[in-house]
């Protein structure tokens, strides 16, 4: 009996030692863990950055209804549109969250890069590629307003040195280009594409910045603008393509680089609206997974998108949880929520923070 005891006291110690071994581990990488970070790139991140207008158009839909819908922390739906390009929130609010963050930081054009917080800022552009075309934002144009705040000691370089940029390149150049047919011309433009991001990647590590993440590309062809023409059920095996070169290239040009995560969207995507793969349960949570949420009744119209009269010329679906898509390009809220949670462990890895 006494033997029992004294065992069963011996191992609650150990017990204990191991767990404020864990504990003290932990608080020691916490504070280390980056709370600052950069987002460059495009509507998959964007938070606000393209101003909001009095004329609903293509581009200002996200500030109207019904975007921003299922945001029930505001009560109007003024309010409920915040410049995303969801019913709620994006990817770069997910990442903000892992890194403890409420949400993506502010976007740059709400100072128009004079201020910078602490918890750091959001500089990328709905409507932007890699290459810009008239009004686009390019990429490299992003990285150069960040390098203008960090010379400008807007941003310090403390703050640089313990941050975390997020690179999003989703597929708008593809789209410019999709006339393109040539196999070798499309090899061409995803080298090109992804030669360009793996430029600015190693300007913001120049600048300072140690942990980039860089979205790869998601099957292009299974998003409903370009599956649409196939009534959803098929995907475009085009762009499908360009986006395997994509990311093959992605991979070569970066997959090794110290500092560097490729944050695999492709299958995350792929997971749930993929050829297969129905029976996983991220897959099965959706039931719709090409149909969008919200959806313009002509093919080169636009969710939000209204006749002279305000009637809606969109339908919208009820439950915007059991569609994987909100609009022609962009995830639901619970879209993102179903491709974070899969790429949760390798970024809270990578970061530090898991
Ligand atoms: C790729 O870049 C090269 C060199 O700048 C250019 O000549 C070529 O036209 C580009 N190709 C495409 C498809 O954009």
């Amino acid at each position: 009996m006494k033997m029992q005891a004294l065992l069963s006291a011996v191992w609650g110690v150990g017990l204990l030692l191991v767990l404020c071994g864990a504990r003290m581990g932990s608080a020691r990488h916490n504070s280390h863990a980056p709370r600052t970070l950069y987002a460059f790139g495009d509507s998959f991140v964007d938070t606000g950055n393209l101003q909001r207008s009095p004329e609903l158009g293509a581009t200002t839909r996200q500030w109207y209804f019904p975007y921003g819908v299922s945001n029930d922390q505001a009560t109007t739906d003024e309010e409920k549109a915040t410049g995303r390009f969801s019913d709620y929130l994006v990817q770069s609010d997910f990442i903000a969250k892992m890194m403890g963050l409420p949400l993506s930081p502010p976007p740059w054009q709400n100072t128009h890069g004079q201020t910078c917080g602490p918890t750091g800022m959001n500089f990328a552009f709905s409507t932007s590629g890699v290459f810009g075309i008239s009004f686009w934002i390019t990429l490299r144009e992003q990285v150069d307003f960040f390098k203008t705040m960090i010379k400008s000691r807007i941003i310090s370089k403390n703050h640089v040195t313990h941050s975390v940029a997020l690179l999003a390149s989703s597929g708008n150049d593809y789209k410019q280009f999709r006339f393109i047919t040539n196999t070798w011309q499309v090899t061409d433009l995803a080298w090109n594409i992804t030669t360009e991001i793996a430029t600015n990647v190693e300007r913001l590590q120049n600048l300072g910045v140690k942990k980039i993440l860089v979205n790869n590309l998601h099957l292009l062809g299974c998003t409903p603008s370009f599956c649409r023409k196939h009534n959803y059920k098929a995907c475009d095996e085009w762009a499908n393509e360009a986006a395997s070169k994509h990311n093959y290239f992605l991979e070569h040009k970066l997959g090794n680089k110290k500092g560097v995560l490729i944050v695999d969207l492709s299958s995350a995507f792929d997971h749930i609206i993929g050829h297969g793969n129905q029976d996983l349960a991220q897959g099965k949570q959706f039931k719709h997974i090409r149909k969008p949420c919200c959806e313009s009744a002509d093919h080169k119209g636009y969710c939000g998108q209204q006749d002279k009269n305000s009637n809606p010329l969109y339908s919208l679906c009820e439950d915007p949880r059991q569609y994987f898509f909100w609009d022609d390009a962009h995830p639901t809220h619970a879209g993102w929520e179903a491709v974070m949670a899969q790429l949760q462990n390798p970024i809270k890895e990578f970061l530090g923070v898991a």
